[in-house]
């Protein structure tokens, strides 16, 4: 598939796998993370994709740290980024220049449970049913305008480790199909 995709991304990086086992495979450019080791890093290197780390640690304060990140994201004329497992929030100069080619996944279904814990808090709120969004990244936590959704239910007995893996499932096949939506549109669109 043509078009360029860069993915954003922190921790084991199995959302990206799932973007890696796909046909999206062909259109991902580059994978950056925010700090060195980290698993997503290998994924994408063992398949011969482009890494690249730009750590708050190595920048004197947020703002040159997302000057940094869109500098480096802008070089890459992507199509879309899509933040899969990126543990940051972003900046609003990577938010301005790439509003509505900027996506987000996040393990809950939105509006409910934003931010960094949102397994733990549906789990502790004792909803039984939570889920995985996809939605475009804008200024706030986890506040931008949602593309897709797909429902997890909550079983007795759940962990917040069974739960999240559950979800992770659904979020796997959430982001392809939602990644690969994007794309084709843009396509038609004669991008
Ligand atoms: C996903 O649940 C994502 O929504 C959350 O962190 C998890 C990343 O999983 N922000 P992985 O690193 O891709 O396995």
């Amino acid at each position: 598939m043509a078009g360029r995709i860069c993915v954003l991304a922190s921790g084991s990086g199995s959302l990206l796998q799932a973007l890696i086992d796909s046909p999206l495979r062909a259109s991902i450019i580059a994978v950056g993370a925010d700090r060195p080791h980290v698993q997503a890093l290998m994924r994408a290197e063992s398949v011969g994709i482009d890494t690249f780390i730009v750590d708050p640690r190595g920048y004197a304060d947020r703002h040159d740290w997302d000057e940094a990140l869109a500098a480096r994201l802008v070089a890459l004329r992507p199509d879309l980024v899509v933040s899969a497992g990126f543990m940051r929030i972003l900046g609003p100069r990577v938010v301005g220049t790439f509003r509505g080619r900027l996506i987000n996944t996040h393990p809950a279904l939105l509006p409910a449970f934003p931010g960094a814990h949102a397994v733990r808090d549906a789990l502790s709120y004792g909803v039984t049913i939570t889920g995985s969004t996809v939605h475009y990244i804008d200024e706030g936590v986890d506040t931008g305008p949602i593309i897709a959704q797909r429902a997890v239910e909550i079983v007795p007995g759940d962990d917040e480790s069974s739960l999240h893996e559950r979800i992770k499932i659904a979020e796997r096949e959430l982001l392809v199909s939602v990644v690969t939506e994007l794309m084709s549109d843009r396509k038609e669109e004669g991008a």
